[in-house]
């Protein structure tokens, strides 16, 4: 955390070492990890140290220079093959959100592009990882700016909704959906947000209540369950969640139980906005029936606190991390470039005009 201004920084370098907030220990204990190795960055990505799209883009791309820097050779060819190797790991960590291998795709291609000899493409992919980082926050504070013309109008102080942690953790700081909610708060426009748990890992109880309460911005936690409850009292005036990857045609992938989140807005007329970089949208993918979906440890459905329950002999599991909501669910997607009906999104493509 930045103290001038309590920012949130969740990847930061550092002494030639990435430092990552410690995401699982959050809001109990506010720890660093240091990485040194492209390993251990693969490792801290898998276990969740570092978790959100676009932050474990941001930490594959800092990964890749990490394994540059552990090949000997002086060859470009050889260190290009070792580098694809890395590149390889990175990918194995986590299969849905589409911002990692879209980092590890730029650093490759710049490794590739690059003329010049080994030390030239190794400082070249530290710089890629930097750029991939900066351009990350001016993309969130764009997303937050364009999401507040696509707020409803009234009343002039909204309470939102969000699921998951889509906020400065979860990318290289401010935020997708959080972004919003930050910048409706600046803006005077958020009376407040209601967070959704977001079992089983809790990311809503843990990490955006946690990140909403170092800016004094007001915050409810509610159980995942309660959603319908809360929109049928009129208590909720639009839902912003962040996305993991989007399908050409606008469908989104985000944490498991956004779907059902969608379905329960839908219900109650209460408008459903997706938050995402352009980076999340994977335009090869006609429809969301393509996004792989991340199945994790069931054990982590068994966990209750500090508590491992012991599951009774012979119960199956199933835990999807991510689902699917469907385009004709979305009102619109905010990005950096403007805000688009999902059957427009093609159009995000055209323009590109960061501040
Ligand atoms: O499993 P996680 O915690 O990495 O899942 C994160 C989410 O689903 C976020 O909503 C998404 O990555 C958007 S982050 C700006």
């Amino acid at each position: 955390m930045n103290p001038a201004n309590n920012q949130v920084y969740p990847v930061i370098w550092h002494n030639n070492a990435v430092s990552l907030i410690d995401q699982t220990r959050i809001p109990n204990e506010y720890a660093f990890v240091e990485i040194h190795r492209s390993e251990d960055m693969a490792r801290a990505i898998k276990t969740m140290i570092v978790r959100g799209a676009p932050a474990i883009g941001i930490a594959a791309a800092y990964g890749m220079y990490l394994g540059a820097r552990e090949i000997e050779t002086d060859n470009r060819d050889r260190f290009l093959q070792q580098l694809e190797k890395v590149a390889e790991m990175l990918r194995a960590t986590r299969p849905t959100a589409v911002n990692l291998f879209w980092a590890i795709s730029r650093t490759l291609k710049v490794a590739y592009e690059t003329l010049g000899t080994v030390e030239d493409l190794r400082k070249v992919l530290l710089q890629t990882a930097q750029d991939i980082q900066i351009e990350d926050l001016q993309t969130c504070r764009a997303i937050g700016d364009n999401g507040l013309k696509a707020l409803p109008a009234n009343p002039e102080k909204l309470t939102l909704l969000t699921h998951c942690n889509a906020g400065a953790l979860a990318t290289g700081g401010y935020g997708t959906a959080l972004g919003v909610v930050r910048s409706a708060w600046r803006e005077g426009r958020l009376n407040k947000l209601f967070a959704d748990e977001t079992r089983p890992r809790l990311q809503g109880a843990k990490l955006t209540t946690w990140e909403c309460a170092q800016e004094g911005i007001p915050v409810t936690l509610i159980t995942d369950s309660m959603a319908a409850h809360c929109m049928k009292q009129g208590l909720i005036h639009a839902v912003v969640v962040g996305a993991d990857r989007i399908a050409a045609n606008g469908d989104a992938a985000n944490k498991i139980g956004t779907y059902s989140l969608a379905l329960v807005s839908q219900a109650h007329n209460v408008p459903f906005f997706v938050a995402a970089p352009i980076s999340t949208i994977d335009f090869e993918l006609a429809d969301g029936s393509g996004i792989p979906i991340e199945e994790r440890d069931p054990m982590e459905m068994y966990q209750v606190g500090d508590t491992m329950l012991t599951p009774a002999s012979g119960v199956e599991y199933y835990n999807p991390s991510f689902d699917v909501t469907p385009a004709d669910l979305i009102t619109a997607i905010i990005t950096e470039n403007g805000v688009y009906p999902p059957g427009e999104l093609a159009l995000s493509r055209q323009r590109r005009t960061l501040a």
